[in-house]
């Protein structure tokens, strides 16, 4: 008989959001009068911006046309694409990030999972807790972690505790590490980091020789002009990190998928025989064996996030979103709730009221308010006794959510 993967077997409990779903359900068949409020997933709910679904429109008409058709692409993305994302994400900012150092794919999620195959089994990982679960998981499944304990944490895995304490921002670990994921804006806990706080990461990583995996995935919701939004803006990054964007956020892609990874050049690692080996190469190895690119059309409409058209439609959905996480936060605050993120994230963090843990907090508002939200604990062990609740829904949705929350 064939053999399976035997580090599925180690993964514990379900993915988080399809385990939520699966108790969403149960509840909804059981009580299918009730109007259920999805702040859970961060899934966008706004209609796409007028300048993609444009771009997207005429690319299907090029496809249509014997001189207009495009067949496969180029695995890393077209080059007007690149240079589009190179110059407006990047070097507008001050980032020393060139069109062909960036790799166009359909999700950071993939990417971040998929980074593994290009990266050795003996690397010490650095993950915080809590942490967008796919990190982790996919390490799992990559057989590069033992098994869990009862805590739910992973042999082979070293955890940096965010909470309160810290600023949900992890410390520096004392011993050395090989490979750190960072996800700022932060997802879960909505915290971001500072220039000087991620120096710090990039000073680490230099000197120890470690890779920093860094998600910038909701990079578009920071306020604060003073904040960065790539880890490239930090002094020698170019010689630790590789880094994960997505157009999910910020202009409604999560149905539409495209998303990038910027990996650059004369970024190494180490083989076995001791020769320094670019991950460059690597990587545009294993996408162009195991990747055929995102659509011609869905490249067309993520260009459009780019036009003058599009750049004003995508800081309104932007606003928009932190015009809701505003509100949770207000109305939250004022029932006595302690809450954190939420200022240049889309996620709010909450702590849960006493005496409630985070999946007795998840069934109290679903089975009360009907209002799906996150458990902390979902994120991670440290992430008990929190709660996340999404910004990505409509304006009556999530008032209405916070009138029912407030009523209980
Ligand atoms: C989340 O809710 O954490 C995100 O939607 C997950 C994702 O983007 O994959």
């Amino acid at each position: 008989m064939v053999q399976v993967n035997d580090n599925y077997l180690k993964l514990k409990a379900g993915y988080l959001f399809p385990e939520i779903g699966r108790r969403v359900k149960l509840f909804g068949a059981a009580n299918p009068e009730a109007a259920l409020i999805r702040l859970g997933i961060g899934d966008v709910t706004e209609p796409l911006p007028l300048a993609c679904r444009e771009a997207m429109k005429s690319a299907i008409d090029e496809m249509g046309t014997a001189d207009g058709f495009h067949g496969y692409g180029p695995e890393q993305g077209y080059a007007w694409l690149r240079e589009a994302i190179a110059h407006n994400d990047f070097q507008a900012r001050g980032c020393e990030i060139s069109a062909d150092e960036i790799f166009v794919s359909d999700g950071s999620k993939c990417d971040s999972s998929n980074i593994l195959d290009i990266l050795g089994e003996g690397n010490r990982i650095a993950v915080t807790d809590p942490v967008y679960p796919v990190y982790v998981d996919s390490n799992v499944m990559a057989g590069r972690t033992g098994d869990a304990g009862d805590e739910g944490r992973y042999a082979g895995l070293h955890y940096l505790a965010i909470d309160a304490d810290n600023g949900f921002a992890a410390e520096i670990p004392s011993e050395p590490v090989d490979l750190i994921y960072l996800c700022f804006p932060n997802n879960p806990t909505g915290a971001v980091a500072s220039k000087a706080q991620l120096k710090a990461w990039v000073d680490y990583a230099r000197s120890n020789g470690s890779l920093i995996l860094f998600d910038a995935a909701y990079e578009a919701f920071i306020r604060d002009p003073e904040l960065p939004h790539s880890i490239f803006e930090i002094e020698g990054a170019r010689e630790c990190a590789i880094e994960f964007r997505s157009f999910s956020k910020n202009a409604g892609f999560t149905g539409t998928r495209c998303a990038l990874t910027v990996v650059p050049k004369g970024l190494k690692g180490k083989a076995a025989n001791g020769d320094e080996v670019e991950l460059w190469g690597l990587w545009n190895r294993r996408q162009s064996t195991k990747f055929n690119g995102v659509s011609y059309i869905v490249q067309r409409g993520a260009e459009a996030v780019y036009s003058e058209a599009g750049k004003k439609e995508v800081q309104t959905l932007v606003n928009f979103y932190m015009e809701n996480a505003a509100i949770i936060r207000r109305d939250l605050s004022a029932t006595g709730l302690t809450i954190y993120g939420g200022e240049h994230a889309p996620y709010v963090w909450i702590k849960t009221p006493a005496g409630m843990d985070s999946w007795g907090f998840f069934d109290h508002l679903l089975n009360k308010a009907h209002v799906v939200g996150t458990p902390g604990s979902g994120f991670g062990a440290a992430g008990e006794g929190y709660f996340r609740l999404s910004a990505f829904n409509s304006r009556s949705n999530v008032n209405e959510a916070m009138n029912r929350i407030a009523a209980l």
